[in-house]
C-alpha cells in the first residue's frame, strides 16, 4: 500500500480508472446529443428543477449548457461545443458527437494495448489528411455575387432544416440572407435585433429595415416625428434626495411643504431646459422621466420615451450613431443620435416605436411570431444559428457540401493516408475514418433509415469517385448534395474536425484525475 500524500477528502483515480471514467462521461454525453443531429433529429425538454421554466430545443450548446456535470471529460465536451457556438455559432452538436465518436474507437484500441500516445500521434496524421480533403472539396463563389447569394440561401436552408423553422425554411433563410447582407460583410450581430412576440404564426415572422423599441411614446408628445434628433439618456429626473436616503423631514406648515415641492419642480424644470438646449426632437431616458417633465417635453413639441431597457438603449445608441448621456451642461459635447422617422407601430396586441432610416443603415429588426413562447425562443436560437454562420461565411466565402457528403469524403482521404502510414499509428489513422463515418450514420438512424446499408453506399459512391455523394434523408437515397443545395459553410466543418480531434487528444493523454478537497469556512 502506498503512504497517504493527499490530505484529507482529495481523490485520486489513477491511469485505467481514470482513462475509464473519461470514455464514460464523454460516451455519455455524445450519445445524449447525437439522437438531435440532423433534419430528423429529435428536441429536447429541458426544465429546471424549481422553476417553472421550460425549453424545447435540439441546439447541442443549449442542451450542454443547461445540464450539470462532474464529469471531467464531458465538461471538456461541453466546453468545445461553447466554443463553436461563440465562433461559428452552428455545428453544436455535430463537434460534440464526432469528439466522443473518436473516444469510442480510442477505447477499443486501447484495449488492445495500443498506448494513448500512438492513438494521438494517429489522429494528428488523420485530421491533417481530413482537412486536406476539405480543403480539396470546398467550392468558393465570393466573386459571383448571384451565385454566391445562392449558396447562402442554402446554407441557411441546411442551417435551419435540423431546426424548428425546417417547415418554413425557405422562408426563413431567404430572411436570414436579407438580414446578414445588410450588414454588408460586418460579423456584429448586434445590428440586427430580434424581437419576440407570442401570436400568430411563424410564418407572420418579418425582417423590417431599422429598430424597433418595445416601449410607449409618452402622453401628449407627438406620436410620430420626422428627421429625428435623439437625445439618448440614462438620468433621473427626479432630484428628490428625500426619497432617495429615505431621510424624515420636518416642517413646520403645509406652506412649507409646498415650498419644497416647488423646489423640486424648479429644479426638475432646469434639468428640462438643459435637455431641451440640446436641439432634440426626440429624449429617450433608460430611467422614469415623471409627469412633469414629460409635459414641458410635451409642450416644446418634443417626443418623450422613458424607462427604454438597458439593452435598448444600448442598441439604440449603437445604430443612431448616439451617445448615452447623463449629464446636459455641454450640448457640444453630446452626441445627438439621428433617424428618418420614429413613429408607433402595432404588432399583434402590442404597441411598439419604430424608429426608421438610421444613421447604421445596416441596422435591421426581425419580429418574431409564433404559438407558444417555447416556439419563438427556439426559433430565435436557430434563426441565431443562421445568421452567425452566415455572416462568418460573408467572410469565409468557401462552401462544403452536408448530408454526410464532406464526412465520407474526409474519411476517404483519412483511410488512404492509413494505408500509406507504417506502425501501430495507423490502426488510429483508420479508427478516425471509421469515427467520422459515424456522422452519416447517426443521420441516417435518426431518420429511421437503415444506416448501414445507406452509408457503405454513401461509402461507395465515393469510392468511385462521386465526391458529392450524400444522404438524401427524405427518400432514404444517395443523391448529389449539389444538385440538392444542401450547402454548409468550410469554416463550420473545418472547426468541426479541428475542436473535435483536438478535444479527443487532450482527453487521451490524461492518465490522473486529482480532485483537491472542498475549502473549507474557517471555524466550521
Ligand atoms: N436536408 C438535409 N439532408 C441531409 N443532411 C442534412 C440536411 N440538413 C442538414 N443536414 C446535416 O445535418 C447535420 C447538422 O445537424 P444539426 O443542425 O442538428 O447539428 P449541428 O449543426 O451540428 O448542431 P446545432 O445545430 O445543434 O448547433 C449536418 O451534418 C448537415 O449536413
Ligand atoms: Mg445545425
Amino acid at each position: 500500500m502506498s503512504a497517504p500524500i493527499f490530505a484529507q477528502e482529495a481523490t485520486q483515480e489513477r491511469a485505467e480508472n481514470a482513462r475509464l471514467s473519461s470514455f464514460v462521461g464523454a460516451l455519455a454525453l455524445g450519445d445524449l446529443v447525437a439522437s438531435t443531429l440532423g433534419p430528423k433529429g429529435m428536441h429536447k425538454i429541458l426544465q429546471s428543477v424549481g422553476s417553472n421554466s421550460l425549453e424545447i430545443t435540439n441546439d447541442g450548446a443549449t442542451i450542454l449548457k443547461s445540464i450539470h456535470l462532474d464529469n471531467p471529460a464531458a465538461k471538456i465536451l461541453v466546453n468545445i461545443s461553447k466554443v463553436q457556438d461563440d465562433e461559428v455559432g452552428d455545428g453544436t452538436t455535430s463537434v460534440c458527437v464526432l469528439a466522443a465518436e473518436l473516444l469510442r474507437e480510442a477505447e477499443k484500441l486501447i484495449e488492445k494495448r495500443i498506448h494513448p500516445q500512438t492513438v494521438v500521434e494517429g489522429y494528428r496524421i488523420a485530421s491533417a489528411a481530413a482537412l486536406r480533403a476539405l480543403d480539396r472539396d470546398a467550392r468558393d463563389n465570393g466573386a459571383d455575387p448571384a451565385a454566391f447569394r445562392r449558396d447562402l440561401v442554402n446554407i441557411a436552408r441546411t442551417t435551419l432544416s435540423s431546426k424548428v423553422l425546417s417547415a418554413d425554411k425557405d422562408y426563413f433563410a431567404n430572411l436570414a440572407v436579407d438580414a446578414v447582407q445588410r450588414l454588408k460583410g460586418s460579423t456584429n450581430l448586434e445590428n440586427i435585433q430580434i424581437i419576440k412576440k407570442v401570436g400568430g404564426k411563424l410564418t407572420d415572422s418579418y425582417l423590417d429595415e431599422g429598430f424597433i423599441l418595445d416601449k410607449r411614446i409618452g402622453t401628449n408628445c407627438p406620436k410620430r416625428i420626422e428627421g429625428a434628433r435623439i437625445l439618448i439618456a440614462n438620468t433621473s429626473m427626479d432630484t428628490d434626495k428625500i426619497k432617495v436616503f429615505g431621510a424624515r423631514v420636518r416642517v413646520e406648515g403645509t406652506g412649507k411643504l409646498a415650498e419644497l415641492e416647488r423646489a423640486e419642480r424648479e429644479k426638475m424644470k432646469a434639468k428640462v431646459e438643459r435637455i431641451k438646449a440640446h436641439g432634440i426632437n426626440c429624449f429617450i431616458n433608460r430611467q422614469l422621466i415623471y409627469n412633469y417633465p414629460e409635459s414641458i417635453l410635451a409642450d416644446a413639441g418634443i417626443m418623450s420615451i422613458e424607462h427604454a431597457d438597458f439593452e435598448g438603449v444600448e442598441r439604440l445608441a449603437l445604430v443612431t450613431g448616439g451617445e448615452i448621456a447623463s449629464t446636459f451642461d455641454r450640448p457640444d459635447l453630446v452626441k445627438i443620435g439621428a433617424c428618418d422617422t420614429i413613429e408607433e407601430i402595432i404588432i399583434g396586441e402590442d404597441r411598439l416605436i419604430k424608429f426608421s432610416g438610421v444613421a447604421a443603415g445596416e441596422a435591421c429588426t426581425v419580429v418574431l411570431r409564433g404559438a407558444t413562447s417555447q416556439m419563438v425562443d427556439e426559433a430565435e436560437r436557430s434563426l441565431h444559428d443562421a445568421l452567425s454562420v452566415l455572416s462568418q461565411t460573408v467572410k469565409e466565402t468557401r462552401v462544403t457540401l452536408g448530408g454526410g457528403c464532406a464526412e465520407m469524403s474526409m474519411s476517404k482521404e483519412v483511410d488512404e493516408e492509413a494505408r500509406q502510414t507504417a506502425g501501430k499509428k495507423a490502426l488510429a489513422t483508420e479508427a478516425f475514418a471509421r469515427a467520422l463515418r459515424q456522422l452519416p450514420t447517426i443521420l441516417a438512424n435518426n431518420a429511421g433509415l437503415d444506416s448501414a446499408d445507406l452509408v457503405s453506399r454513401l461509402r461507395a459512391a465515393h469510392q468511385a469517385g462521386d465526391r458529392d455523394a450524400g444522404l438524401d434523408l427524405d427518400e432514404g437515397k444517395i443523391k448529389s448534395m449539389l444538385d440538392l443545395g444542401i450547402t454548409e459553410s468550410y469554416k463550420l466543418k473545418r472547426a468541426v474536425v479541428n475542436s473535435a480531434s483536438e478535444a479527443a487528444e487532450l482527453i487521451l493523454r490524461v492518465d490522473d484525475v486529482l480532485r483537491c478537497a472542498p475549502r473549507r469556512r474557517e471555524g466550521h
